[in-house]
């Protein structure tokens, strides 16, 4: 499984053969300046809320590429007179895609689309195939609803935690959320892109290690084989 970091709290990640994006925020993005998003593969794109930081992009990827979207059934409605096909899910539901299986979790946060009207209920993703598992949190606060994930999913290999504070967990409550997750490799995303979100990664990488736990910091553009 290949997992490129777009920036923000946007992924590019390659499993069965298909590209699914997460959270496309790139173009609006000035740290992602090298990213082109017309360079961008996608047979899917997976919305964990409606927040224009997560959402900006989606239209032209999905004109370039024909990706379909999957995420609440409020964002799936919002989309859907823009041309964008998508698939609707809610909290607590999963669904076999061709690449592998998706459930919609919880998330303590917000969801409002771009021009102010109902984004549904945020929320985050587990994804898996026969080989390999993984959470992406989306924006969320700590909560004890994520000790319930490794109860109903297959074991997680990684997890993808915001790590940015002020608008979502900082690292310290990432850190307790990974122990609920009872998973001990964690991708941070949610950082430094604004000024409320920078956060110091020397010393959140000292607490993780401190922890006995990996997290990885990869570089916009960044590709990983995890
Ligand atoms: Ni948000
Ligand atoms: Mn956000």
């Amino acid at each position: 499984m290949k997992v490129t970091y777009l920036g923000h709290a946007s992924l590019s990640i390659e499993m069965g053969g298909k590209n699914i994006i997460f959270d496309p925020f790139i173009s609006g993005n000035e740290l992602a300046k090298n990213i082109d998003i017309n360079s961008l593969k996608a047979d899917y794109i997976l919305l964990t809320h409606g927040h224009a930081d997560h959402v900006a992009d989606v239209e032209p990827i999905v004109k370039n590429t024909g990706a379909k979207i999957v995420s609440n059934f409020e964002i799936v409605n919002w989309f859907a007179p823009k041309g964008v096909v998508g698939h609707p899910m809610n909290h607590g539901g999963k669904w076999r895609f061709d690449f592998g299986t998706v459930k919609y979790v919880n998330a303590i946060h917000s969801s409002s689309m771009p021009d102010g009207s109902y984004g549904g209920n945020p929320g985050g993703f587990v994804v898996w195939d026969d080989s390999k598992c993984f959470y992406v949190a989306g924006d969320t606060a700590l909560t004890e609803d994520m000790k319930t994930i490794q109860k109903t999913t297959p074991k997680l290999d990684f997890c993808v935690l915001p790590i940015g504070d002020n608008f979502t967990m900082d690292y310290k409550d990432a850190l307790i959320a990974s122990d609920y997750l009872e998973c001990d490799t964690i991708i941070a995303y949610h950082y430094d892109t604004f000024g409320y979100i920078v956060v110091d990664k020397d010393i959140v990488k000292k607490a993780f290690k401190e922890a006995g736990k990996k997290i990885i910091f990869l570089e916009i553009g960044e590709t990983i084989d995890i």
